[in-house]
């Protein structure tokens, strides 16, 4: 795992971008987070396709995750979200019809998420995430096992308490149930960049890179991929024992 401490998001979310730029080739599968983390690295791909310098044209992205259940027309479906931050308005050149998220909407969403796991192996080029407060990725929530596939999760309290500021402040709002990639979908991704900012996500962030391996703390079976690359900010990596080790780690 390599870790890379900076003292803000803005800094890190560039350099994460251009890790994605360095590491980008014609037809890639690139799998996308949505959440506030990655925003500042989407921004950056704009204007890097803005400046001519990066484009996905050809390429394709694909979502962690989805709501179940959400109007297709809502401003927080994930689908939503991922057209607005990369296909509109020539975003990173990424052409609609290859942004692929799972269904939450369809009939049975249990069948959605086995089409979308196939559909995804056998695992993407480059799988940027975002960490949940309580250790999860995608939505895999604390407790579902480590080798899962795509599949249909329930939210927890917590994760629902703290995406209620995407729908008015009102946890009434939020959807319960999703359709996630699991964690065995996700370690099927060639290479993982993810990032975390802010004192809140310090314990999951020290849970990840020094705890012991545990579906409690989902994120933890990253600990098992051979290609991650963790940005965190000086607040996430507040609570980190090895720090110092760390920080010359990342010189060599
Ligand atoms: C979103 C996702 C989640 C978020 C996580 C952090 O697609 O998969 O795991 O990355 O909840 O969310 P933010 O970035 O809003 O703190």
């Amino acid at each position: 795992m390599r870790i890379i401490i900076r003292e803000n998001a803005e800094e890190l979310s560039k350099i994460a971008a251009q890790q994605i730029i360095d590491g980008y080739t014609p037809g890639m599968r690139l799998g996308v987070a949505t959440g506030s983390t990655p925003l500042g690295l989407y921004k950056a791909l704009r204007e890097a396709h803005a400046a001519g310098d990066f484009s996905m044209a050809g390429s394709s992205a694909w979502a962690l995750d989805e709501y179940v259940g959400i109007p297709a027309d809502h401003p927080e479906r994930y689908f939503n979200v991922l057209h607005t931050e990369l296909v509109k308005d020539g975003g990173v050149g990424l052409f609609e019809a290859d942004l692929h998220t799972p269904d939450g909407g369809a009939e049975d969403p249990k069948v959605a998420a086995k089409e979308y796991d196939a559909a995804i192996a056998p695992g993407v080029d480059i799988q940027i995430l975002g960490l949940g407060r309580n250790g999860h990725i995608g939505f895999n929530e604390p407790g579902g096992g480590l080798a899962s596939r795509t599949h249909v999760d329930v939210l927890t309290a917590s994760t629902r308490e703290a995406n209620a500021r995407f729908f008015d402040n009102d946890m009434d709002r939020v959807p319960t149930f999703c359709v996630t990639q699991g964690l065995g979908t996700i370690m099927s991704a060639k290479k993982i960049v993810l990032l975390a900012f802010g004192t809140d996500k310090a314990e999951a962030v020290e849970q990840l890179i020094e705890g012991a391996v545990s579906q409690l703390w989902p994120a933890t079976v990253l600990q098992h991929h051979v290609d991650v690359t963790v940005y965190i900010d000086e607040a996430a990596a507040s609570r980190l024992e090895l720090l110092d080790y760390y920080r010359t780690l990342e010189q060599l």
